[in-house]
């Protein structure tokens, strides 16, 4: 795997340190790699009004958006649990706005990844 995937990998692991998750205590990391081979990293950040919460895969990716990147290339994804997370319906829909051709990285370890195509996780996405 080419040297920026195995960094960005190693982004999303680091990223979930700062997880703030004091009531589900599921710490998720992601890590966006742009197309101009910038890597912006993120982690879910939860509120007592548990419906305020941002997942860490949005957190990642207004980081990016905000600092003028809005084309990604590949969006990695570790958990602190024995499972990978697949983005949830929200972030898939969020995430195709600004790529169309998305490769997400569910992370296990370092050398334990699967990777999926965004349109294969969501098909049919909100269009106005
Ligand atoms: N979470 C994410 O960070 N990404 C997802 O795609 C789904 C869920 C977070 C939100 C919350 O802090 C915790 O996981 C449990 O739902």
């Amino acid at each position: 795997m080419e040297n920026k995937l195995i960094e960005l990998i190693k982004s999303s692991i680091k990223a979930k340190r700062n997880s703030y998750s004091p009531y589900s205590k599921f710490k998720v990391g992601a890590a966006i790699l742009t197309k101009h081979g910038k890597i912006f990293a993120g982690a879910n950040i939860e509120c007592a009004s548990y419906s305020l919460t941002i997942c860490a895969e949005r957190v990642a990716a207004v980081k990016a958006i905000s600092s003028g990147e809005l084309k990604f290339k590949y969006i990695a994804i570790a958990t602190n649990k024995k499972q990978v997370a697949f983005p949830c319906g929200a972030c898939l829909q969020f995430l195709t706005e600004f790529s169309s051709n998305l490769k997400v990285i569910l992370v296990k370890s370092e050398k334990e990844y699967k990777i999926f195509d965004l349109k294969d996780l969501l098909p049919q996405n909100f269009v106005l």
